[in-house]
């Protein structure tokens, strides 16, 4: 519910726009509605993410990711193994592993850029993007102002892995 002032913005303002032009009110009303073209356009990202319900980090990833993420959280006391049936090579994981609508796998601390871009333009041979490990200053694993660089991998449908990004805190860097 984190866009309801937006949406009760935007509604407002086509309130307003409506009365001043009824020419506009039936565009509006014979196309997509306003919420629809409004997700066209910030490009919402939605995550199911499966996590043990005793973990903390997993839960601070979760909460620093954007509004356009929408997460849906599965708890699980069994976590290795979703990892297990979604074929996460042992060391490539880490706590959480989010899953995305298409089915590409964000396992671990995965910075929400790293998301985006994976997103935007998936390799064909791949499963998702792995951040084995806790490495320090990653989304959800801030203590204090440390960082530390470390690899995004990119996981394959083959098995194989490959380096897709390097990131240092929540950036990536080259
Ligand atoms: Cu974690
Ligand atoms: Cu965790």
């Amino acid at each position: 519910m984190k866009n309801l002032p937006i949406f009760r913005n935007l509604a407002i303002a086509i309130i307003a726009l409506a009365s001043a032009n009824s020419v506009f009110a039936q565009t509006l009303t014979s196309n997509t509605s306003p919420i629809i073209k409004q997700n066209a356009i910030t490009n919402d990202v939605h995550l199911s993410v499966h996590k043990d319900p005793n973990c903390g980090c997993c839960t601070a990833w979760i909460e620093q990711l954007p509004s356009t993420f929408k997460t849906t959280i599965r708890n699980t006391s069994d976590i290795s193994a979703i990892k297990e049936t979604l074929g996460v090579p042992h060391q490539y994981r880490s706590c959480h592993t989010a899953i995305s609508k298409a089915g590409f796998i964000f396992e671990g601390h995965v910075p929400n850029t790293a998301i985006h871009s994976f997103l935007a333009n998936p390799p064909t041979e791949a499963l998702g993007l792995a951040v084995p490990g806790m490495p320090i200053g990653s989304p959800g694993m801030e203590v204090g102002d440390k960082t530390m660089r470390y690899p995004i991998y990119q996981l394959n449908k083959d098995g194989t892995q490959i380096i897709y990004a390097h990131a240092n805190g929540k950036n990536i860097v080259e």
